[in-house]
């Protein structure tokens, strides 16, 4: 059901008795509700927000509308942890409703300085007559964890030459200077990302565009992030408007990266080689990257993208953020593999060990489940693909499969359940080589997130089937593959 514009800019604080109440209820009875990921209570999660670190514990901070699956009136909510594992509810962080984020506090960052950690993000306004005026908006957290809005944005204005737009501040440190990069839209209606200046986080100077070789690469750049790598640069984002082409971009909007030589914050230049995709799945949106203490690159995404309806909306909640994934660089590529720590999360262990598939399905006795973590290595000896179907019964089955001939991995979620999004495709690809093949599952409720070869591609995907489809198979094709496969539950 969609939502009037007065429902959907409303404060918490305006809310119907018991409104919430109820929400809630509905929401309990959802059987896509997730084990092991990041959700909302009620309502709807989008981009994940200032994620740090900052007095012993990781910060993330997510987009929230609380009453319903619209985007209305943004929140940030707030979540911490020791272990980017457990996360503990620190309620909502920034609430909107100033002048300057009247309509919504939306995407930004946050960065710990001299004790405190200072929030930049966006804050959304709509005049009279629903005209967009965006302002970057300070926001401080102090040591009992009080957040402070500052009285007055730090940087009031769109500089000429961009639309109304201009979004998602991304904030780091270099030398005695503070930067921060935001995604804009040009006045010709191409998108891009602006650099700003500031030395004290309080007067910011508009630098001008990251000079990439990306003229025109669609019309709006989401939430950029600039971070470096083995002393190279990397620029995220999230571009939308490009084109599907060959295995490239099938998704409404895309999320990605190009890298170079780091950035010359005098001329703006970067220098970069092409734009890859940062994920092979179906949904995976609005990326944000945090070094932490052990100087590691992590990485966390919405599970979800804009303007997509999702099955859950009947039941009064929508979408969840991906799993933390460390980011190294490989080969000029980014590698992604899951942190660690979450193998914490294991608990019963089941194992195969070297097993000879041939062109039929197997299945085995404690390989089953509707939220697990599965390692499984195949070795293609005479056969033309193999794979695995997962969250499957007589009628449902998602299915990720190598076929060695065509040299392509490909997910498969046309009868995965519940459809979502099926006019952007059912199947999702990426050119893979080689006669053996790694796949590392994580399996939740509705979700489902494939590392491949440790890190090389990512399938990220919602899933929709029911609770009953809970079989794994494990397939060949055409032949004989050795296969082997560790499995642990969740709960
Ligand atoms: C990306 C985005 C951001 C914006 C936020 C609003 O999904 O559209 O550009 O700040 O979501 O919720």
């Amino acid at each position: 059901m969609k939502m009037t514009k007065e429902q959907k800019y409303r404060l918490i604080e305006q809310a119907e008795p018991g409104e919430i109440a109820s929400l809630e209820k509905k929401v309990e009875q959802c059987h896509w509700r997730q084990e092991f990921h990041i959700q909302p209570s009620t309502g709807l999660l989008n981009d994940p927000n200032g994620f740090s670190y900052y007095q012993g514990e990781y910060h993330l901070f997510y987009q929230w509308f609380p009453f319903g699956t619209d985007h209305g009136m943004k929140y940030w909510y707030h979540l911490k942890s020791r272990d980017l594992v457990t996360w503990a509810d620190a309620g909502i962080g920034i609430a909107p409703g100033d002048y300057f984020d009247s309509h919504g506090a939306y995407s930004g960052s946050a960065m710990a300085h001299e004790g405190k950690l200072y929030m930049l993000y966006t804050g959304n306004t709509r005049d009279r007559d629903w005209i967009r005026h965006p302002y970057q908006c300070m926001a401080v957290m102090d040591e009992s964890g009080l957040i402070t809005k500052w009285e007055h944005p730090v940087i009031p204005n769109v500089p000429e030459g961009y639309t109304d737009h201009f979004r998602d501040p991304k904030l780091w440190k270099d030398g005695d200077s503070f930067y921060c990069v935001i995604g804009a839209q040009r006045a010709n209606l191409t998108g891009c990302a602006v650099l700003y200046r500031s030395t004290d986080l309080h007067t910011w100077q508009f630098q001008g565009e990251l000079r990439t070789g990306l003229e025109t690469f669609g019309y709006m750049w989401e939430c950029p992030d600039y971070f470096e790598l083995d002393g190279l640069g990397v620029l995220v984002f999230s571009p939308q408007g490009l084109e599907p082409s060959g295995d490239e971009n099938h998704n409404i909007y895309q999320s990605g990266y190009v890298i170079g030589k780091s950035l010359d914050t005098g001329t703006r230049i970067l220098e970069h080689g092409a734009f890859r995709e940062l994920d092979r799945g179906f949904d995976f949106y609005a990326p944000q990257t945090m070094i932490d203490p052990q100087g590691r690159r992590i990485m966390v995404a919405w599970m979800g993208l804009p303007d997509i309806d999702c099955p859950t909306d009947p039941n009064g909640w929508a979408h969840c953020l991906t799993l933390p994934r460390e980011l190294t660089l490989h080969e000029g590529k980014l590698i992604q593999r899951p942190i660690p720590e979450l193998t914490t999360l294991r608990r019963k262990r089941e194992e195969r060990v070297a097993d000879a598939l041939t062109s039929e399905s197997k299945t085995y006795t404690g390989f089953k489940g509707t939220a697990y973590e599965l390692i499984c290595e195949y070795d293609l000896l005479s056969a033309k693909a193999c794979g695995i179907e997962f969250r499957a019964s007589a009628t449902e089955k998602t299915v990720i499969r190598y076929d060695a001939v065509s040299r392509k991995l490909v997910m498969d979620r046309s009868q995965s359940g519940e459809p979502v999004a099926a006019s952007y495709g059912e199947i999702r690809q990426c050119a893979m080589n080689g006669d053996r093949i790694k796949l590392h599952l994580f399996v939740d409720t509705s979700s489902v997130e494939i590392f491949v070869n440790d890190g090389e591609e990512v399938f990220t995907s919602r899933i929709f089937p029911h609770p009953e489809s809970d079989e794994i198979r494990f397939f060949a094709d055409k032949g004989e593959a050795l296969f082997q496969a560790v499995k642990w539950d969740f709960t």
